[in-house]
């Protein structure tokens, strides 16, 4: 078995310099391309793109986590989380085979073509008037006012949630996924907390599901309710669907979006070329997303004992593919950026069976934002910035601060 020592993960995350993170976080973690061993971390890391796309593909690797997250908690006495774990372990996100299978063909219904085309102008009108009062002030806080802003209004309208409830709601979502991202250690505070949002969650959406159930609308939630015979959910299962949504596509859509507007806003020559031609902000999207991913890692736990390339998977030991590493595969400058590249591969959004079922959703919300920024606004520039790196699965930025160039 291939092993290697060195800094921690999380210790290199926190110290790295904000402008030059992407590129040195993958030259940290690769290992001559190669899959290896890291003991500090308890787990194994892919590297390649091949490799990655293997070990997502491989039955064995199961995407139920919960051994690596108990391994994490020590300290941690773990009937403080037992409403977390029921809910989590309902998730897809947790499941394998035919039982996630079943899951995700329910959960899919809420984000098929027509369902998210009627969403878009709702999107779009979130889009304008976050940019409209986030670019009235001298300095734009784009990381409170804007990304953090945008991904937590649409979810509250993708579940028709009251403005009044919305803020709780967001509070509840960001404490799940703190939580999920796989941090260093965990104490019995962080546990009580996580346990009282999952808690609250459940109730709330326990609450929702009779309402729907009295008078469906055109919500994820009574999507998900007219599915429930089809493909036997229980109220239960509904619920944590429900969550997940939530946890999966809050963050991590806040956090791209920092990633990319920090990219977009360090480089003029790009923000012209978008500007003279907009056609090309898909593709610059998915070039920033490729370089500076949000989700750093993407973590599965072996249920039995497998290979990945020439590595020995034991059974219970965890896979860790990095995303900043094969998303610079094989590829010709992968560590420059161009957003003129053609056919760019990448594993931002995941690969195979879970690839994002939030995929659509999140480029729909990054397209419009991103085109009524470049067509509308002046250009713009980095006055302050720093990276929040709160788990090892998660990187994005706690302050982004840009200003106009007139
Ligand atoms: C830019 C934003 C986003 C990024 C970078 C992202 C990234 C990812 C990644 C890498 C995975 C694969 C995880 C794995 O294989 O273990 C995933 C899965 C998932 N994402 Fe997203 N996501 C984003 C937005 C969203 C949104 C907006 C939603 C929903 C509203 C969402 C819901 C999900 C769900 C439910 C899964 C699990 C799918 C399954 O298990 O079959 N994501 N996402």
């Amino acid at each position: 078995m291939r092993q290697r020592t060195g800094q921690s993960f999380h210790q290199f995350k926190r110290e790295a310099n904000v402008a030059t993170f992407p590129n040195d976080f993958s030259r940290h973690v690769n290992f001559e391309n190669r899959p290896y061993f890291w003991p500090a971390g308890n787990f194994h890391v892919v590297t390649d793109l091949g490799e990655a796309m293997e070990a997502l593909k491989n039955p064995l690797l199961s995407a139920d986590r919960s051994s690596f997250f108990i391994s994490r908690m020590p300290n941690m006495d773990l009937s403080l989380i037992e409403d977390f774990f029921s809910v989590v372990s309902k998730m897809m996100v947790m499941s394998d085979g035919e039982d996630h299978s079943r899951k995700r063909q329910a959960a899919q219904l809420g984000f098929e073509d027509h369902v998210l085309d009627k969403f878009r102008s709702k999107v779009a009108i979130s889009v304008d008037s976050l940019l409209e009062s986030a670019l009235s002030k001298k300095d734009v806080n784009f990381c409170d006012d804007v990304a953090k802003r945008l991904p937590s209004t649409v979810l509250a309208d993708l579940f028709c949630i009251p403005e009044q409830d919305r803020v709780e709601f967001y509070n509840n979502s960001i404490a799940m996924t703190a939580f999920f991202g796989g941090g260093t250690g965990y104490e019995n505070e962080d546990g009580i907390k996580v346990n009282k949002a999952a808690s609250t969650l459940k109730t709330y959406f326990s609450e929702l599901i009779a309402k729907r159930k009295q008078m469906p609308g055109e919500d994820y939630i009574s999507s998900l309710l007219k599915a429930q015979d089809r493909f036997n959910l229980s109220d239960g299962e509904i619920i944590s669907q429900a969550i997940m949504m939530l946890v999966a596509g809050q963050v991590t859509t806040t956090d791209q979006m920092c990633n990319n507007m920090f990219l977009l806003a360090s480089s003029l020559e790009d923000q012209i070329a978008l500007k003279n031609n907009p056609s090309l902000i898909s593709n610059a999207l998915e070039e920033y997303n490729r370089f500076d991913p949000a989700v750093t890692f993407i973590f599965r736990v072996a249920r039995q004992a497998t290979q990945i390339g020439d590595q020995h998977i034991k059974a219970g030991d965890t896979v860790f593919i990095s995303n900043h590493c094969v998303n610079r595969t094989g590829l010709d400058h992968g560590e420059q950026i161009n957003i003129h590249r053609k056919g760019i591969q990448h594993m931002a959004y995941g690969y195979g069976a879970h690839f994002c079922i939030g995929a659509k959703l999140a480029r729909m919300e990054m397209n419009l934002l991103f085109k009524t920024l470049i067509t509308k606004y002046p250009h713009l520039k980095v006055k302050m910035a720093s990276r929040d790196h709160y788990s090892l699965s998660f990187s994005g930025f706690d302050q982004l601060i840009l200003e106009k160039v007139q």
